[in-house]
């Protein structure tokens, strides 16, 4: 099969298109026809190793995984022994450890979910990644229920734009996008009831409160941010600045974590969880969002 290949870590120029042996679905897998799939900030990440730890998992010197891609949406060629509840020709989509970018790709069954009707495989392989973060941050971390005011920071991306119209399914009842000037259209079409453009505004220097912020950013102090957290409010981290080389964001993380405790309000942050809860998760939310 053809596929985009990454045999060394670096920016765009080191992917390649290769043909390469097509994968086998081995137990507890799916082999799909990838008819969709995306580039996500965590492909970016794995590509050009940065920070540096996610060596230590992905291959020190050279990526351990040849092919990237973690969204893949397409149709079941072959279902490997001890599937259930899959047949070959299905429509599915989810999240895998990568090979999104090629032909075919061999998924673990239990990080897929059959596609929905009416939505396309471009539309559902630009869903799982960014789709389940913002689920994951603003449901289970942000416990967002009707009524709360919502602070979205970083709303125009892949995690944010989901998380404005996860916000609006939700039930908050004010939700505040933060993005730039070109997004503000788009924020508000997908349910931002306030929309910042933080190339004119500082959303910490507008005196309001929010229930959840949901932060996909990270590029705030501690005391900027307690200063627009209501009482018992939550704080979701998604991301932060990428200053330490070795470490990425997760000093900056910590530092708020530490910094937050002299506040009532509570510091969540949180890796999405990993395709082996992935189905049960979309599963229940879509009975309720529908
Ligand atoms: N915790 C997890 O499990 C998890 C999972 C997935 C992703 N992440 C992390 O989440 C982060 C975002 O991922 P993504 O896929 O959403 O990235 P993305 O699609 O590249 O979106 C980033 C967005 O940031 C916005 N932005 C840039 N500067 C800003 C500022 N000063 N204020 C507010 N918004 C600003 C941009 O909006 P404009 O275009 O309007 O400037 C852009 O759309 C990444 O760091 C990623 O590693 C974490």
């Amino acid at each position: 099969m053809m596929a985009v290949t990454s045999r060394r870590y670096g920016g765009p120029d080191v992917l390649a298109i290769e043909t390469v042996p097509t994968p086998q679905a081995a137990e507890g897998q799916l082999l799909v026809r990838v008819l969709g799939s995306s580039a996500n900030a965590l492909d970016w990440r794995l590509l050009s190793g940065t920070p540096l730890m996610v060596r230590l998992m992905m291959g020190l010197r050279t990526p351990k995984r040849l092919i990237p891609g973690a969204d893949v949406a397409g149709t079941v060629v072959a279902v490997g022994d001890a599937v259930t509840g899959f047949r070959v020709g299905d429509a599915v989509f989810g999240e895998s450890a990568g090979g999104g970018f090629a032909q075919f790709a061999a998924i673990d069954a239990h990080g897929v979910v059959p596609l929905p009707d009416g939505v396309s495989f471009v539309a559902a392989g630009a869903t799982a990644v960014s789709g389940l973060t913002a689920l994951q941050g603003l449901r289970t971390h942000g416990g967002v229920k009707p009524g709360d005011r919502v602070l979205i920071n970083g709303a125009a991306g892949g995690v944010g734009s989901f998380a404005v119209q996860i916000a609006r399914i939700l039930g908050a009842s004010e939700i505040t996008a933060v993005c730039s000037t070109s997004n503000v259209d788009q924020a508000r079409a997908l349910g931002a009831t306030r929309v910042i453009d933080y190339t004119r505004e500082d959303f910490v220097a507008v005196s309001d409160e929010y229930d959840v912020i949901f932060d996909v950013m990270g590029n705030r102090t501690a005391d900027q941010i307690r200063s627009i957290l209501a009482p018992g409010a939550r704080y979701v981290a998604v991301s932060g600045p990428m200053k330490n080389r070795f470490l990425g964001p997760f000093p900056h993380l910590l530092a708020m974590r530490f910094a937050l405790r002299r506040s009532d309000a509570s510091f969540h942050q949180f890796t999405a969880a990993p395709p082996s809860t992935t189905s049960t998760i979309w599963r229940r939310f879509s009975l309720r969002a529908s």
